[in-house]
């Protein structure tokens, strides 16, 4: 079975409770579980973390063993070159994720610093977001 782990950074513990005219008013907790009864050929784990050294320790740890991980770094994504240099570090490929369309947004969301070590970015589905990477991810051999 392939090993997909999803990792969320800042904020997005708050996923249902923050700014949810741009992030929706579903937790992430409620999501992950309906995406695992939707790709039931898949053992997902789910980590997140408000710390950006926590989320660069959890890449170390299953990037050199998992099939796949589909990461939304939350704002470290436009800050973080210590991230960027842990995914060009791990062997597992990374799709990089956000919920909203960061480039309707303010102009400093549109720069990312880790879409250039990911193998893709997907941005402005909601939620889906995730679930598009996943698919990538399940069907790539
Ligand atoms: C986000 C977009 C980022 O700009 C923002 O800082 C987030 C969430 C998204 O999923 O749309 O925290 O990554």
């Amino acid at each position: 079975m392939k090993k997909i782990a999803i990792i969320n950074g800042a904020n997005l513990n708050l996923l249902g409770k923050r700014e949810p005219h741009i992030y929706g008013s579903q937790t992430f907790e409620e999501y992950f579980s309906l995406l695992q009864k939707d790709f039931p050929e898949l053992q997902l784990s789910y980590f997140q973390s408000n710390i950006e050294g926590e989320i660069i320790n959890h890449l170390h740890a299953i990037g050199f063993s998992y099939n796949g991980i589909v990461l939304n770094a939350g704002a470290y994504t436009h800050t973080s070159i210590a991230i960027a240099d842990a995914i060009g570090g791990i062997t597992t490929p990374v799709v990089e994720v956000h919920i909203s369309n960061v480039y309707a947004r303010e102009t400093y969301r549109h720069h990312s610093y880790l879409s250039a070590k990911c193998k893709g970015v997907i941005c402005g589905f909601g939620l889906e977001s995730y679930r598009l990477a996943l698919h990538f991810l399940a069907s790539k051999s």
